[in-house]
């Protein structure tokens, strides 16, 4: 009775995603999530009004002068700006313009064989999340392109050994983004601060092409709380969650790929990794599957484009 009732489920669940929110079909709306359709109704023109991504994001010279105080979102410590911590900051707002077409790629091991790397790269804009690997045969899956790359610094811990010894094997590591923007959230929790700056000071003696911004706290303040009004309240948003929010203000269309926080395939149903580069285990204080929720809403309301399928 069980494998019976199991294997109904699943085929009920499957139907239900091909042919409800259909990503082969034109998408209706999903049923029986209420609030959430009021959300995404006029998300980007909300997420503009209230979080203001496209001025606020990145740190600034422009928008925080020396002596202005930074309040951590994560833990609220708060730092004075000096002229030292200041001369690492953006001179001005990185994103310039609107941008027309944004591929924001997770890490989701959905990627893996999904030949998507062509679609990825043809995008003008390519956004990745904690220095993903991208050669040695990931290529032809997930692109090579890179704009904006993020890094957490806990890949700085582990890959990197903190950045306290030999720091070339970063550098080295960071040829593979070229001179895309290196988005690290120095100001969210005060452990974060020492090693960020690290970074941004290695990448200025090692002369690398690499161009490192600071998340804003403020921002990321924003963007907590005005998802937890729409009641998404995890310990902490996922990278790709902030991304997301972030692409929704800055790109006219947004195409995400390697989103899929799942462990089997959706259309094929074999198993699959967390990453497409290793299956480390997805932290506790992320709720990724209710984030995926929303992100499939936005997709059947073609507020973004969420791919699923092999390209
Ligand atoms: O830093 P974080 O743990 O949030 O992310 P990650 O594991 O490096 O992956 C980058 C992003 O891809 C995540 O923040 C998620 O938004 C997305 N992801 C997903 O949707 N499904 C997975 N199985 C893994 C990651």
């Amino acid at each position: 009775i069980i494998l019976c009732l199991g294997t109904l489920l699943t085929t009920v669940t499957w139907y239900w995603l091909d042919n409800d929110v259909g990503f082969h079909k034109p998408p209706r709306p999903k049923r029986g999530v209420g609030k959430l359709s009021d959300v995404c109704k006029d998300c980007r023109s909300r997420l503009r009004g209230q979080c203001n991504g496209f001025d606020k994001a990145i740190i600034t010279q422009e928008n925080t002068p020396i002596g202005s105080e930074i309040v951590f979102n994560g833990d609220g410590k708060k730092l004075k700006v000096t002229r030292e911590i200041f001369n690492t900051f953006a001179k001005e707002n990185p994103f310039k313009t609107r941008l027309d077409t944004c591929a924001l790629v997770g890490n989701s091991g959905i990627l893996t064989d999904s030949r998507c790397g062509k679609s990825i790269d043809s995008a003008q804009f390519v956004m990745r999340c904690n220095l993903p690997p991208l050669k040695d045969g990931y290529e032809e899956h997930v692109g090579i392109k890179t704009d904006l790359v993020t890094a957490n610094p806990s890949i700085l811990e582990h890959k990197y050994e903190s950045l306290m010894n030999r720091r070339l094997l970063f550098v080295e590591g960071l040829q593979t983004y070229g001179n895309a923007l290196l988005l690290l959230p120095a100001f969210s929790f005060g452990s974060n601060t020492a090693l960020s700056l690290r970074a941004a000071y290695t990448i200025e003696e090692f002369n690398s092409p690499a161009r490192p911004i600071f998340f804003n706290p403020g921002y990321l303040q924003n963007l907590s709380v005005f998802w937890r009004n729409e009641g998404l309240k995890p310990r902490r948003l996922s990278t790709g969650f902030f991304m997301t929010s972030l692409a929704l203000e800055i790109c006219d269309n947004v195409e995400l790929y390697g989103f899929w926080p799942f462990g089997n395939h959706p259309y094929d149903y074999y198993s699959l990794s967390n990453h497409y580069y290793d299956d480390m285990k997805v932290s506790a204080v992320h709720a990724m599957p209710a984030e995926f929720d929303i992100l499939l809403q936005l997709h059947s309301e073609g507020v973004l484009k969420l791919h699923l399928e092999n390209c």
